[in-house]
């Protein structure tokens, strides 16, 4: 039991929600958890703008509990499994969850082969669909709450899922350097704690290798659990957020570089020191980051990289009078790493 716990009474009907909820990308990573679903170490990163998911839930009082779900308008029965799974792990938070019928149809602003998280803005989506049709049918409305809440369930269908909820710098998991962090739910990172350099900022991603995955999250977390540098590298997530935090205010640039390309790089040592091992990062993978590495010796313009658990690149940098001279040199030298000159542009501005 706990403050989303809910036994009151409801009053159902037929009703038909929609909600929209963006991607997001970490700086620093949550990788590895403990049951049920709570991160292992703490996490922050930016809600992107353009990459969102928008997902159409219709709910059906008269029939027996079933979810058909629809990509870009077909059918995707292996989807709906996995969200029958998740409405059962839920019903403790919402009594009504079970007593109907949901036909979810959803569709991506970004391609779906892109490695950004579709999971963290589709689960983000339908965490909020369900708070609307919780609003309709508990008649209780307070729009904080809500969100919350949201963010609380989206964490039980995906655990980086529950930071899109919230615009900006959002931070997942209990540390002592931000006041109400929890491991149950994402809170915003005080926005008056930011520099104004870190509040317009690009994140290109470079789409090095389109395809599936070749370990899924919930294996690659998984990993952790038998990993001899798993709880240093716990620790240095801590450590890492007092260093963040004095970054964010001070907008120290070249210690946030530092610190968000270690974060990418550590999260990829983890998984190759895994048993088995993985290895996500591509040739072009490699190829891209000493790229970037020699033109900010040459330029010291501030071009730096962060990593999903995948062989993608997102291409960071602030949105001012630089950025020209970088768009020209990803145009100019990266693009020719990516499978089909395959680029997402999307920009974060708070
Ligand atoms: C590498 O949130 O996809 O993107 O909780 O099993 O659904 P599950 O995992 P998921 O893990 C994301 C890991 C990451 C880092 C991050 O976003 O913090």
């Amino acid at each position: 039991m706990n403050e989303f716990s809910e036994n009151n009474p409801f009053n159902i009907s037929n009703q038909k929600v929609s909600a929209t909820c963006p991607s997001n990308i970490a700086l620093i990573k949550y990788w590895g958890k403990y049951e049920p679903q709570i991160p292992a170490n703490p996490s922050i990163s930016y809600t992107l703008n353009h990459c969102k998911t928008n997902t159409e839930m219709e709910f059906l009082v008269d029939e027996k509990f079933s979810v058909q779900t629809f990509l870009s308008g077909n059918e995707e029965p292996k989807f709906a499994q996995k969200i029958e799974k998740y409405f059962q792990k839920i019903e403790e938070y919402l009594p009504w969850i079970l007593k109907g019928k949901y036909i979810i149809k959803t569709e991506n602003t970004f391609p779906h082969s892109s490695g950004i998280a579709s999971s963290a803005s589709g689960f983000g989506a339908i965490a909020k669909c369900l708070m609307n049709l919780d609003e309709q049918f508990s008649g209780k409305t307070n729009e904080d709450f809500k969100l919350k809440k949201a963010s609380f369930l989206a964490r039980l269908g995906s655990g980086s899922a529950c930071r899109s909820l919230y615009e900006g710098l959002v931070v997942w998991g209990k540390t002592e350097e931000v006041a109400e962090s929890s491991d149950l739910f994402a809170v915003q990172y005080p926005n008056e704690e930011i520099h104004p350099i870190f509040k317009s900022f690009n994140d290109w991603v470079l789409l090095i290798h389109e395809g599936e995955k070749s370990v899924s999250s919930t294996v690659g977390h998984g990993l952790m659990n038998t990993n001899p540098y798993a709880q240093r590298r716990f620790q240095e997530a801590h450590e890492n957020f007092k260093t963040i935090k004095s970054i964010l205010k001070n907008g120290d640039l070249q210690e946030f570089i530092k610190l968000v390309e270690h974060e990418a790089l550590t999260l990829h040592a983890m998984m190759m020191m895994s048993e088995p091992a993985f290895i996500l990062m591509k040739t072009g993978t490699l190829q891209v980051i000493n790229k970037i590495w020699e033109f900010r010796k040459e330029t010291n313009l501030p071009l730096f990289f962060t990593l999903d658990a995948g062989a993608n690149v997102h291409l960071l940098f602030p949105e001012n009078s630089d950025s020209e001279k970088i768009q020209e040199f990803i145009v100019k030298e990266l693009l020719q790493f990516t499978q089909n000159n395959g680029v997402v542009k999307d920009v974060m501005r708070f």
